[in-house]
């Protein structure tokens, strides 16, 4: 049973205007998407071109673990159809939501959303918006607004057609939330027209609209993702100058994040950003900045601290427990952050592959994301467990790579009574040191040296 949601959408239900939506591609962004438009009063129709996702979805079976949207896409009567020709037809506004892989050169790879664009003018049969929502580099809108003029000037027809840069900013684990309470809509256009369309689309959601250019909108959205891999980053450093100078990680974060100005999210220094967005985002971004000559050295030390810091746990496991082969090392988290199934970029995946080079065993748990782990790993000298204690039994150190809330609430006493050595390393500042400690371990945060945690400020924190 996933939590309810209590969401605040506008009171507003008399004005409802419904429109009609057809959402290509069915991933993450596009079903969320699809089925908040849906929970809101739209008529949807998900286009994906893999039949058995869409065969599922028909039944009510989602394809990713995601709290609170299985139930809302069987509360809401949303179409499900490979055929993308008949949603396009149907529809006054297209969504574009597929996939925006990692090119060869680190770019983004349109292939799919050219392909979109492609479908939108042959079949469109009258005037209708296309909507980009998938994550593309700045000058995309242009590109699509000229195969889909092609496509209409092959067919000899001009019915016109809007262009719209609606960037998504939801996170996995929280996507409906993201999408149904959004911080901001970043809407960007060529007419007014197009506006007053899309503030429509949007009018029961409570949330800041930013109208802008297209090439502004593509922009904002790597902006947003390059700065908050570049404030994990920044932290991750300084946890790293924490370790070496004395100071706790923890308490800087706070120190500094009680400042409004600077603000107390993404500030958990940890094992490095992985996802299927931030590390993506931030090299497209590098390579894109290629074409204009803009050389982008933040960005870069944004990535190369983040690619150091996913060997950090690695080192500290060799530095405690000398060579490792045959070992018994056991993972608790696999998934690339909680609440998700999804393993794309996961830390994990670069841990786990350095300690089977090493000849360690490998005991893993994690509590949504195994299935999808197994796909993606090696399978010599690892065994994927059912409980985090059936993990953690005979092992000669814990490591913990994603922060579940199932490990925070651990029983101590049992986990020391299973392990051979009673050695963890908390790759997410997960445990409390002091208490871990009092019940025997040896806890290795990010962060926070080893000696004793000096009289660190016990901050009153205002709300
Ligand atoms: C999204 C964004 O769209 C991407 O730009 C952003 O960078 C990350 O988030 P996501 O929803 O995570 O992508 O992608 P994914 O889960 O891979 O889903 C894409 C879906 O589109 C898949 O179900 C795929 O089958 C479908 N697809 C792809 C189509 O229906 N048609 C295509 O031509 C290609
Ligand atoms: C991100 C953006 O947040 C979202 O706005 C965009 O639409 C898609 O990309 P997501 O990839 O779902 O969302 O995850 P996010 O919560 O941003 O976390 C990304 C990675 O950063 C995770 O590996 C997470 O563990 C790590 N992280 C996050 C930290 O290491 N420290 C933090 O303080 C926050």
């Amino acid at each position: 049973m996933s939590t309810p949601l209590f969401l605040k959408l506008k009171n507003n239900s008399d004005s409802v205007n419904i429109m009609k939506i057809a959402i290509i591609g069915t991933g993450y962004v596009g079903l969320t998407t699809g089925t908040c438009f849906a929970e809101i009063g739209h008529e949807i129709i998900c286009v994906d071109v893999n039949e058995e996702k869409i065969e599922n979805l028909k039944k009510g079976i989602i394809p990713i673990y995601e709290p609170g949207l299985e139930e809302m896409v069987r509360k809401n009567k949303i179409n499900f159809t490979t055929d993308a020709k008949k949603a396009i037809k149907f529809a006054e506004i297209v969504i574009s939501a597929v996939g925006t892989p990692m090119g060869k050169n680190h770019d983004a790879d349109l292939q799919f959303v050219k392909e979109v664009a492609e479908t939108f003018g042959k079949h469109a049969n009258n005037q209708k918006v296309f909507v980009n929502k998938s994550t593309v580099p700045v000058g995309t809108g242009k590109i699509c607004k000229k195969i889909i003029e092609t496509e209409f000037k092959k067919r000899n027809v001009d019915f016109g057609f809007e262009i719209v840069s609606n960037p998504e900013f939801l996170r996995e684990g929280t996507a409906i939330k993201d999408t149904l309470e959004a911080d901001r809509i970043v809407i960007g256009t060529e007419t007014n027209n197009a506006r007053k369309i899309m503030k429509k689309l949007y009018e029961k959601i409570e949330a800041p609209i930013l109208f802008t250019d297209i090439k502004t909108a593509e922009i904002i959205k790597y902006a947003a993702n390059s700065f908050l891999a570049t404030k994990i980053s920044f932290i991750n450093e300084m946890a790293g100058f924490c370790e070496k100078a004395g100071g706790n990680i923890k308490d800087v974060a706070k120190g500094i994040g009680l400042d409004k100005r600077i603000g107390k999210k993404f500030l958990n220094a940890g094992i490095g950003y992985g996802g299927s967005c931030l590390p993506k985002d931030v090299k497209a971004l590098i390579q894109k900045g290629q074409e204009f000559d803009c050389d982008f050295p933040l960005l870069k030390a944004v990535e190369e601290i983040n690619e150091n810091q996913k060997n950090l746990l690695f080192k500290k496991l060799q530095k405690h427990l000398g060579a490792l082969e045959g070992k018994l090392i056991a993972i608790w988290g696999l998934s690339f952050k909680p609440k998700t199934d999804d393993m794309r970029e996961a830390p994990s995946l670069t841990i786990i592959k350095k300690l089977q080079a090493t000849g360690a065993y490998i005991h893993a748990y994690d509590p949504k994301a195994t299935e999808n782990a197994k796909k993606m790993i090696e399978s010599f000298n690892i065994e994927f467990c059912k409980t985090p204690l059936d993990t953690a039994s005979g092992a000669n150190a814990l490591v913990i790579l994603t922060e579940w809330d199932e490990f925070a609430q651990t029983d101590l006493k049992r986990l020391h009574s299973v392990m051979k050595n009673p050695l963890i390393l908390d790759g997410r500042n997960l445990l409390n040191k002091e208490i871990v400690e009092k019940a025997g371990f040896k806890h290795v945060g990010i962060g926070q040296p080893d000696q004793k945690p000096h009289e660190t400020a016990k901050l009153l924190e205002h709300a």
